[in-house]
């Protein structure tokens, strides 16, 4: 494969030396392009000796007498790589501002183009940066998460580039888009709740429930497929997406979920709760692990927030809210309370009766109650295919 490495000023240019090494020692032609700032930090000597190429940094060679050809350069490569891709490489990329030769060779390829971001916590969240990155993935760039960790800044948080053998791994083994003919939801934003909440009770105590998050992953997987951005709030689970442009936060309380998930909702054309939410949490976390005693013991609790019902209440009018409902007796009349109560377009029923459908199960069997009391019924199936249905059922409703 012909790989055209793109660095951009960071200090996480180093990490683009493994990624050429790695890329060059599995049997890939590499060429590297640089901006100037990313020159600041690594010296093209470096890269120009790992991948036996040329580097390019300019539009002129030193002596300024001969063009370096940025339409050969991206036509040339099977796949473009911007690693480190900061953000304002990344605001370059969203308005084709070409003042460098990376936005020109990133212009003129006709290949998959990848993007592993890498800024400060504040940066990264910033809504001009996220606005960049939605562009950038309606475009067909796909975008490799930011990692959360220490940043060069001192702070902790999310905005650390992915780590150089997950960036090779994904690029060199995701699978081609199955939907590129067709992304129904390019251009549109989409968030996802999975995955159960945990209420801590002391330090080492929790309420919580056995949710595995697989609904919402496979969620978040196939709305990413489909060409949507993607922000799934996941709670804990050890589980993750395998499309690498799924943008994950991680929340462990209903609390946490509410702050990210709403958030988050303002600039959602679809918003499907498939999380498993507390109802309680203890009114008091002790700080100490909470000693045993004679005889019974018994915790108060408090509500948590609705997050469903409170999205709901302020839904945009284009805005479409989808929800679950958990049953084990009275499903339909039990859900289509919900649908009405929390304002939804769509409900999607399981039943605690049905067999390998639900918590934990691989496959799962639904039933769909819209806002128009339209009652669809399925089969037990992947959760994956379950995903599918209710991402089609969302497009239906969107045009309807
Ligand atoms: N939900 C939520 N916030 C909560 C509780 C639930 O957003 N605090 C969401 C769930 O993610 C799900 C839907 O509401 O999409 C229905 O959840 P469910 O647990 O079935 O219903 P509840 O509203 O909690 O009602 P009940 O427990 O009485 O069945």
């Amino acid at each position: 494969m012909k790989v055209l490495l793109g660095i951009s000023g960071s200090i996480a240019a180093y990490k683009a030396l493994l990624l050429t090494r790695l890329f060059v020692k599995n049997g890939h032609e590499v060429k590297v392009v640089m901006t100037k700032d990313a020159v600041s930090f690594v010296q093209p000597l470096s890269f120009s000796t790992l991948s036996k190429n040329k580097v390019y940094h300019s539009f002129y060679n030193e002596t300024g007498n001969q063009w370096n050809n940025h339409v050969d350069l991206g036509l040339w490569a099977d796949v473009i790589l911007i690693a480190p891709a900061t953000a304002n490489t990344l605001a370059k990329m969203a308005t084709g501002l070409s003042d460098n030769i990376l936005v020109a060779t990133y212009l003129s390829a006709r290949c998959p183009v990848w993007v592993a971001p890498a800024m400060d916590l504040d940066m990264w969240k910033h809504p001009s940066t996220q606005r960049n990155i939605s562009q950038l993935q309606s475009d067909q760039v796909q975008i490799i998460d930011v990692d959360d960790g220490e940043l060069a800044s001192g702070l902790s948080g999310k905005g650390r580039m992915a780590e150089p053998d997950h960036i090779f791994e994904v690029i060199t083994k995701t699978k081609v888009n199955p939907y590129n003919n067709n992304i129904p939801l390019s251009g549109k934003t989409v968030v996802i709740s999975a995955g159960p909440t945990y209420e801590a009770i002391d330090p080492v105590r929790f309420i919580g429930n056995h949710s595995s998050g697989k609904m919402g992953i496979a969620l978040a997987d196939e709305a990413c497929k489909m060409g949507a951005t993607v922000h799934l709030v996941l709670g804990p689970s050890n589980l993750s997406p395998q499309q690498a442009g799924v943008q994950v936060t991680k929340v462990v309380s209903t609390n946490d979920m509410f702050q990210a998930v709403t958030s988050f909702a303002p600039q959602a054309d679809i918003i499907i709760m498939a999380a498993a939410v507390s109802d309680y949490t203890p009114i008091h976390v002790s700080d100490e692990k909470i000693k045993k005693k004679e005889g019974e013991f018994s915790i108060p609790l408090k509500r948590t927030p609705d997050i469903l019902r409170h999205l709901g209440k302020q839904k945009p009018a284009k805005q479409l809210l989808i929800g679950f409902a958990l049953e084990s007796s009275n499903g339909l009349e039990n859900a289509q309370a919900k649908l009405q109560k929390k304002n939804l377009d769509l409900i999607v029923l399981n039943s605690l009766k049905d067999k390998n459908a639900g918590f934990k199960h691989n496959t799962n069997k639904v039933t769909f109650i819209d806002r128009h009391n339209k009652i669809t019924k399925f089969e037990l199936k992947s959760k994956t295919a379950v995903a599918v249905d209710i991402l089609n059922k969302a497009i239906e409703l969107n045009h309807a």
